[in-house]
């Protein structure tokens, strides 16, 4: 049975009853500021292990661990002066660091591996949860493997009621796509491996040299085996094949005009009353980057619950805040795109 805690029930008592699953060996579903995270005691490998089969998520794909503050990093990784770097520059916020792990992290949550990646959340749900289960959170996001990320309690009560111990609700979530996530090697060279609210240029006026694995931008190689296991994976996907139109707006709108009526367009906001034969679904405002972030995932569960024939959607920009838009569609898309 799944104990649902709405918003305005949040208190200490039902924060301290959630910590309690975690301390046990249960699951809990908490908001964070960038996606719903599956929670676990990130030091308790069956426990980790639960959240697998809830998420039906392949067991080489390592979690991160939510940490209450950037030093409790110290307990389960060894960290490094670019981490603290990092730390005081964007954490509590939406950023992972990837660093080698310490022994207390079992290798159910790494996935196999000798590293562990280390998050400080900065939403007010998160923090006091890991605060009060006292140990560490390994949390992937709240969705069924493959399935865009949850950002509001809804997309989570349909794939996992029933598979989880208690769901907090806590709105919904900022920044709407998972944190950026970082490597960082001994010999001091940093790896952008998922783009996020945190962009590439913010980490470079911190660290200098970043690089960004080639796996944000490309589709993999088969058989490659990329720096982050769940690149190699499909995600984010609708049922319905998705295409980016890689061109200038007024190209795109003509070919979205002229698409068959059964095709679902993702359209910037300002469009949505220039399709007139067409189901649209609202990405953002044109010109605000955080606004089509916040929408994206909702945007591509309700294009999937439309249930179209396909969908179209403009290739985003790879600067800035776009990136991340564009590792996120690219991959819904298989990397479909049409130059037009
Ligand atoms: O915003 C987020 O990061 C959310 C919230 C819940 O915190 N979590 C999240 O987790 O997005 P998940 O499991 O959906 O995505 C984690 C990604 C996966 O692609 C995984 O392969 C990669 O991070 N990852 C985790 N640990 C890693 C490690 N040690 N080395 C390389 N990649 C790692
Ligand atoms: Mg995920």
């Amino acid at each position: 049975m799944t104990v649902f805690i709405p918003q305005n029930e949040l208190s200490d008592e039902n924060i301290a009853a959630a910590g309690e699953i975690l301390r046990r060996g249960g699951l809990v579903v908490f908001p964070t500021e960038t996606v719903y995270g599956l929670g676990a005691n990130a030091l308790d490998g069956k426990a980790a292990k639960k959240i697998y089969a809830a998420k039906g998520r392949p067991s080489d794909n390592p979690l991160i661990v939510h940490i209450a503050s950037p030093k409790d990093a110290e307990d389960i990784a060894c960290t490094n002066e670019a981490y603290y770097k990092l730390a005081s520059a964007f954490m509590p916020g939406p950023l992972t660091v990837i660093l080698p792990k310490r022994e207390v992290i079992p290798s159910a949550t790494s996935g196999g591996l000798d590293t562990v990646g280390v998050r400080c959340p900065s939403h007010p749900v998160a923090h006091r949860l890991i605060l009060s289960a006292g140990v560490p959170i390994a949390a992937p996001s709240a969705n069924l493997s493959g399935k865009p990320s949850p950002t509001k309690a809804d997309h989570i009560r349909a794939d996992l009621e029933g598979k989880v111990d208690m769901i907090l609700d806590g709105g919904e979530a900022a920044v709407g796509v998972e944190s950026t996530i970082v490597k960082l090697d001994a010999d001091g060279t940093a790896t952008l491996l998922r783009p996020g609210g945190i962009t590439h240029e913010m980490l470079q006026r911190v660290l200098g040299r970043v690089d960004i694995a080639s796996a944000v931008t490309e589709a993999l190689p088969k058989d490659a085996r990329p720096l982050s296991p769940g690149m190699k994976y499909r995600h984010y996907a609708p049922r319905a094949p998705l295409t980016l139109l890689d061109g200038d707006d007024a190209r795109r709108i003509a070919y979205c005009q002229k698409a068959p009526a059964d095709t679902l367009l993702l359209v910037f906001d300002e469009e949505t009353d220039l399709f007139a034969g067409h189901k649209v679904v609202p990405l953002g405002k044109k010109a605000d980057k955080q606004s089509q972030l916040h929408r994206l995932f909702a945007a591509l569960i309700e294009a999937d619950a439309e249930d179209p024939r396909q969908i179209l959607a403009p290739l985003p920009a790879t600067d800035g805040l776009s990136l991340a838009l564009y590792n996120r569609l690219c991959r819904a898309a298989a990397h479909h795109i049409k130059k037009l």
